[in-house]
């Protein structure tokens, strides 16, 4: 047996690391309270993974590694669930909630003088439920029909927020707890924007996308979508369960379970009410959708009492909020062309308040995208817009054509410049070739203005579309080099807007390198690509002289931006407009991390493993890159040196087989001179 050879000091290590990341893991996601740094939790998970890689007995079902597991072998195979998955009947409006509270009065025969609601949010996302035998996550299925569901158990250990471990010492021996997986709306939007950049079709709505992340075949898939869930329920348990439904769901915490973070006990049906009103109302400050207000009898004798029909229990209801989905017409499809080039379809309808706001424009992203939703000039369509968000065409509603409606085509030729346009093979976008395009000109100016990005308070859209008429600015180098009495030309510009606008010009000089990486609008460059690159490479510089395989040593960059960013260093339009942004003293580079040329490390390759103690690894990192060493992952021939800590793993035997030379902290101090 290979568990005889593991150590007992790394068993008990790898035990208390287990414990502490899974605490960490309750601390972020369930808790959204972490207690720890996202580098210092990196670094224990990276322990834990090294132990358990040195000696596989150590791998326990609960340990945090084991989130994403192989795929179900065959497809999801049908779950019966212990007892039925009940659904909700509806309240449009208040006097039906109403209704509801005097059918709950009357069922319980006029015996309870009061009935006290347990309100909770309702969230737009799926129904699960989760099984756990003496403690341990064994089951995650679908509600399906209420019946049967679909065994989805290896896609639901990767949701951070479902315990792979209950909290408690002594666990029920059997207990299946209901919640609801959903997609924060951040990441739905997210989500959609990867996947039209990647020319796959949008998901319609953050419950959609929640849907379809559980239901891939591979957990990896559903990992990456950063899905949360809420429990709001125990469909079954072989212990005992709190007397009120209050009591159940503070219980349910206890275990370590996520609760809906503005559940209410109300002691009366009016209280229910108000809460139920005042989140229709500011449904929008959530950062996920919910579509209404679960009200359900607090008392569990009382809910026993009111029983269920086949269909649902009597004793809960869902108040539902007017949809935030409306129908209006489409006047005409026009095309935008964006600082990529890109052309974008865009619908303008008939003006319609959906979602706190009034819309008349709605993206349609692409070609495939409006054949795929087949939205014609004159179609009446379902507009949806959730919060902040850009508002959508849901679907066209076809019973309403009358035939007259016209068909979109993409434009053979730029709507701006009249230049060819061209879409590359597997790729969603049609762009102008035209990169002098004047729509382009004025997309990456204000890209490289906007928040964010430069942060050039005060040059705002308008701004820039006056000095490209004057032909004061042409590109992103000119605004360092736009004049007073320029500003002052322009209407509505006086001795403050002037000054002001100078000074946010002249503080964009010393902006953090990524943001002028950012800036420079590089394809597949976003701010986070910006950031790592301004991690890896000290300066512009640096970054311009580096090859594709340069690139492709950076955790995170792929073949695809490598290229693009190589292919924008070697455009000598774009080196013209560095040279100018570096004349106009824009800073070019880091200058903490600038990489000592000839430091005493130049060229030098280190590997880390193991526990260090006078510094963190980012620390020790840090100090090679400045003597202008390097910090690798895996050790190869390549490496010069491999610093130990306390606790080597696996790295370090790879290092003595291959020869590579090892330090410890004492040696890795005197060579640093730290
Ligand atoms: S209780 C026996 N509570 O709404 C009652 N459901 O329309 C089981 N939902 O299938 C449901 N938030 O997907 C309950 N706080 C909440 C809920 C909730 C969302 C969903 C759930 C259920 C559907 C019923």
């Amino acid at each position: 047996m290979r568990a005889k050879g593991i150590p007992a000091e790394a068993r008990a290590e790898a035990e208390r690391l287990r414990e502490e990341l899974n605490y960490h893991v309750y601390r972020y996601y369930t808790l959204d309270d972490p207690v720890v740094s996202d580098a210092e939790y990196d670094e224990k998970y990276r322990r834990l993974s090294d132990l358990e890689a040195d000696y596989p007995g150590l791998v326990t079902p609960d340990s945090p590694t084991q989130r994403v597991g192989p795929p179900p072998a065959a497809g999801f195979a049908p779950v019966s669930h212990r007892g039925r998955m009940l659904s909700l009947d509806n309240a449009f409006n208040q006097d039906e909630l109403r209704a509801f509270a005097d059918r709950v009065a009357r069922g319980l025969g006029g015996r309870a003088s009061t009935v006290a609601y347990v309100c909770e949010l309702k969230m737009d996302g799926v129904a699960v439920a989760l099984t756990y035998e003496e403690g341990l996550l064994t089951q995650g299925a679908t509600r399906g029909d209420g019946e049967t569901g679909e065994d989805i158990t290896p896609n639901l250990r990767t949701v951070p927020a479902v315990p792979l471990r209950l909290l408690s010492a002594s666990p029920p021996q059997l207990i299946e707890v209901i919640g609801e997986v959903y997609m924060p709306e951040a990441s739905f939007q997210n989500l959609n924007k990867e996947r039209l950049e990647k020319g796959e079709p949008v998901f319609a709505n953050p419950r959609n996308a929640a849907a379809g992340s559980l239901r891939q075949l591979n957990p990896a898939v559903t990992a990456s979508r950063s899905l949360s869930m809420v429990t709001f329920g125990v469909a079954y348990s072989t212990g005992d369960i709190p007397a009120t439904h209050w009591d159940e769901l503070d219980y349910l915490r206890e275990l370590g379970f996520r609760l809906g973070e503005h559940n209410v006990r109300c002691a009366t049906i009016d209280e229910a009410a108000d809460f139920c009103a005042g989140w229709q109302e500011k449904r929008r400050e959530l950062d996920y959708e919910i579509d209404g207000v679960v009200v359900k009898v607090d008392s569990r004798t009382q809910q026993a009492a009111l029983g269920a029909t086949s269909k649902s229990p009597r004793w809960a209801i869902a108040y539902k909020f007017p949809p935030e989905e409306k129908t209006t017409t489409v006047d005409d499809i026009l095309v935008s062309v964006g600082r990529t080039g890109v052309l974008t379809p865009v619908a303008v309808m008939e003006p319609v308040f959906v979602g706190g706001s009034t819309v008349t424009h709605a993206t349609l992203h692409n070609e495939d995208e409006v054949r795929r939703k087949d939205v014609r000039v004159g179609d009446t369509v379902i507009v949806r817009k959730a919060g902040d968000v850009i508002p959508e065409i849901v679907k066209v509603i076809t019973d309403k054509r009358s035939g007259k409606e016209r068909a979109f085509k993409m434009p053979g030729r730029c709507p701006v410049c009249n230049s060819k346009v061209e879409r590359e093979e597997g790729e969603a976008a049609t762009r102008c070739v035209n990169i002098a395009c004047p729509a382009q000109t004025f997309g990456r100016i204000a890209h490289f203005a906007g928040r964010g990005v430069m942060d050039i308070d005060g040059l705002g859209e308008v701004t820039i579309s006056m000095l490209l008429d004057r032909g004061f600015i042409g590109d992103v180098g000119d605004i360092f080099y736009v004049t007073p009495e320029q500003l002052y030309e322009l209407p509505g510009f006086k001795e403050k807007s002037v000054d002001n606008l100078m000074k946010a010009i002249d503080a964009a000089r010393d902006r953090p390198l990524w943001r002028l990486l950012y800036g420079l609008g590089i394809r597949h460059v976003g701010a986070h690509m910006a950031q790592v690159l301004a991690k890896r490479f000290p300066s512009i510089d640096a970054v311009s002289a580096a090859s594709e395989d340069d690139l492709l040593t950076v955790e995170g960059v792929g073949p695809n931006i490598a290229e693009s960013v190589v292919f924008f260093f070697d455009q000598q339009e774009n080196m013209r407009v560095i040279e100018k942004l570096r004349r106009a003293g824009v800073r070019m580079a880091d200058e903490a991390r600038t990489r000592r040329k000839g430091g005493p490390l130049e060229g030098k390759t280190f590997v880390l493993t193991g526990a260090l103690v006078g510094f963190t690894r980012e620390q020790a990192s840090d100090i090679i890159e400045e003597l202008g060493g390097r910090v690798t992952s895996s050790v190869s021939k390549k490496t010069d040196y491999v610093l130990a800590g306390a606790e080597p793993g696996s790295k370090l035997d790879k290092a003595q087989a291959l020869g590579v030379t090892v330090i410890d902290e004492a040696e890795f101090k005197r060579l640093t001179r730290t």
